[in-house]
């Protein structure tokens, strides 16, 4: 017998990865490039929320990002506030992509794959975090360059930079 596999299709679609990239990391951009590879286009889409206070100010997140996003083909960076749901819808995206970092991501990332798709039927897919960046957040990443640690490798050199200058003028304590 003789399994017809098809003919490779081409990638198709519109990714979009959301997040508050404060500031974005080297596991954030593995996912990026690795969705970039999937569709045809990944909108990195920032949420503005008010009821956060982040480090970066939203232009500061979205110049890094569209610095380190900058080599990425199909690739483009944006902002949005509101619900995600709606746009997606606005932008006809094909799928939110996120990263799975462990079991303990798990619980609420899919939660709010679950409450996406009741609300418009939005499709959400994980992809599994690299696992050298398994433990990486922008949390922490913060949290150890506040107390003079080396996060070097974990953040692209011009966010490390960022994040020195912080660092020296007291906005990380
Ligand atoms: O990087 P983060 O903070 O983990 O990203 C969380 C984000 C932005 C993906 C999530 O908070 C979100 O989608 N917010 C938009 C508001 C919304 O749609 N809320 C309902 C989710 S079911």
């Amino acid at each position: 017998m003789t399994l017809d596999h098809g003919t490779q299709e081409a990638p198709v679609g519109t990714a979009c990865c959301p997040g508050t990239y404060d500031p974005v990391t080297n596991g954030h951009l593995d996912i990026v490039t690795r969705a970039a590879a999937c569709f045809d286009r990944v909108i990195v889409a920032v949420l503005t929320n008010p009821s956060k206070t982040p480090l970066f100010s939203l232009d500061e997140r979205l110049a890094m990002l569209k610095e380190a996003t900058a080599a990425i083909p199909g690739v483009e960076v944006d902002s949005f506030s509101g619900l995600l749901v709606d746009y997606a819808r606005d932008r006809s995206v094909t799928a939110i992509v996120k990263g799975l970092r462990a079991i303990s991501d798990f619980d609420y990332e899919l939660q709010m794959a679950q409450m996406n798709y009741r609300l418009a039927g939005v499709e959400t897919l994980f992809m599994t975090t690299n696992p050298s960046y398994s433990y990486l957040s922008s949390s922490l990443v913060k949290e150890v360059a506040r107390h003079g640690g080396d996060v070097s490798g974990l953040v692209p050199d011009f966010v490390l930079a960022r994040l020195r200058e912080r660092a020296a003028g007291g906005a990380l304590a």
